[in-house]
């Protein structure tokens, strides 16, 4: 056992596997890396723009307060309580409280959904670092052409239809991801969150100021915020469901991964709170960066998923500094998916080295292998195999809804359930041993709250 590892913290007593982070602040800095991503800044926007705006964006402000907080508390508690990985820490938690060690299953299921999501985030992830590469060396700002969508749509068009480009962009944000995980939990991951997430918020800053200065601000305040309930659909209620899961990183085992690195002393309320107000933060803030353009430049908010990738470059190639600026936006993507990223990874490595006893590197290496192969599902669905393979969706797609829909919503819910019926009170102390106050309001929120309102609103979908 090193010196370092009885030291930490404080904690004298834990196990000699355990790692915790030194900083204060790191776990919200991680745990807001890991929710603010890809979710944030691209998907948020398009699904909010399709879905009418304002009273979407109110819905899935309803669902972060009424689910999402009490969720990001009880997932932390798990973490920090346990101090394993997110099949061990329902084990151990189950067996304490007397409950069967079946709940297990809750946590490889979570760990199937982060393995999975990062399969076709690296996909997306590729895409942004691409558009930074393609951005920055003036592919839309040749002077003297006009750059119309054809241009920018067919830009994106050939690159969806380039695998070996795809595979290529993906398997270096691959790498650099492998590169943090494999560096270890204070080495890899916490260095680099000290010096991604600043730099994150800055660009953003940046970016907001840009947009302020050149778009058309109020036509994105009155978009975002004057809710029209009459164009609300019930699909759009699941979607914001099932989004607030995903923006917040629950039920798919990173959060709980992440609360292991906790230190024993943070108030588990107060970073719950924290991490859930930067990340709706972040997501308001990337649709005022992003819908003064589009509306000066009279586009279609609701142009879906190809909003990010054709329309802004279309808006960038004609604006004052475009080249930079529009370079900064998917530099900014990039580092926004790396954070998330490293989240996403951590889980499935972390439970790999305590299942089977491996080192970290091997650990990790034997992650990344496996995650490039089944990555290369979500590329080939974009050109050569790109034929409907599950309920008419493609093989990306079916990933995607099965993972953000179906296993995040039922994942939260079997979390509710097991924190509100399966422990005990000594249990639900140990997860909050830093805030024993809000015991009682959690477990009458976690009991009853949370699962009639996913319910409801999931059964409201169909
Ligand atoms: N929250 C991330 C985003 O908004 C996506 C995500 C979902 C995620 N589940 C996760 C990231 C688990 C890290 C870990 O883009």
């Amino acid at each position: 056992m090193s010196a370092e590892n009885i030291t930490y913290n404080g904690q004298a007593d834990a196990p000699a596997n355990n790692r915790i982070w030194r900083g204060r602040l790191t776990f919200v800095m991680a745990a807001a890396g890991s929710a603010v991503g890809l979710g944030n800044l691209w998907k948020f926007p398009y699904i909010a723009g399709e879905n009418g705006g304002g009273a979407f964006v109110l819905v899935y402000l309803a669902c972060i307060l009424l689910f999402g907080i009490p969720l990001l508390m009880a997932e932390i508690g798990i973490g920090r309580a346990t101090r394993l990985n997110a099949v061990d820490a329902f084990g151990n938690l189950a067996g304490k409280a007397g409950a069967s060690k079946g709940w297990k299953a809750i946590g490889g299921l979570a760990i199937c959904t982060s393995y999975l999501i990062l399969s076709f985030y690296i996909v997306v992830a590729g895409w942004c670092l691409y558009y930074f590469w393609i951005t920055a060396n003036g592919t839309f700002n040749t002077a003297g052409t006009t750059i119309d969508t054809a241009f920018t749509g067919g830009t994106f068009e050939n690159l969806l239809g380039d695998p070996v480009t795809l595979i290529i962009f993906s398997v270096i944000f691959l790498l650099i991801t492998f590169s943090i995980i494999s560096s270890g939990i204070e080495k890899g991951i916490e260095k680099a969150i000290n010096w991604l997430m600043p730099s994150l918020m800055l660009m953003l800053a940046v970016l907001i100021g840009y947009s302020a200065a050149n778009g058309n601000f109020e036509a994105a305040v009155d978009f975002l915020f004057s809710a029209d309930f009459s164009k609300l659909s019930s699909e759009a209620i699941f979607i914001a469901v099932g989004h607030s899961f995903f923006t917040l990183s629950l039920a798919s085992a990173a959060i709980i991964t992440y609360g292991a690195y906790m230190p024993a002393n943070s108030s588990i309320t107060k970073t719950a709170f924290a991490v859930a107000g930067i990340d709706t933060l972040v997501a308001l803030t990337a649709g005022l960066a992003i819908f003064p353009l589009v509306f000066q430049y009279g586009l279609e908010p609701g142009a879906g998923p190809g909003l990010m990738f054709i329309s802004l470059p279309l808006i960038f190639s004609d604006m004052p500094y475009g080249q930079l600026f529009g370079s900064l936006f998917f530099f900014m993507l990039f580092i926004a998916a790396l954070t998330s990223a490293i989240s996403l990874m951590e889980p499935t490595v972390a439970w790999l080295e305590r299942r089977f006893n491996l080192r970290r590197k091997t650990a990790a290496g034997l992650t990344t292998l496996s995650l490039w192969i089944v990555s290369l599902g979500t590329v080939f669905s974009l050109n050569i195999w790109n034929s409907p393979v599950f309920f008419g969706k493609t093989f990306f797609d079916a990933l995607d809804y099965l993972t953000a829909n179906v296993f995040m919503s039922f994942g939260a819910m079997a979390t509710a359930v097991f924190c509100g019926f399966a422990l005990r009170q000594p249990q639900l102390e140990a997860m909050f041993s830093t805030d024993p106050k809000a015991i009682p309001v959690f477990r009458v929120v976690i009991r009853y709250v949370v699962p009639a309102f996913v319910a409801v609103l999931v059964i409201s979908a169909f």
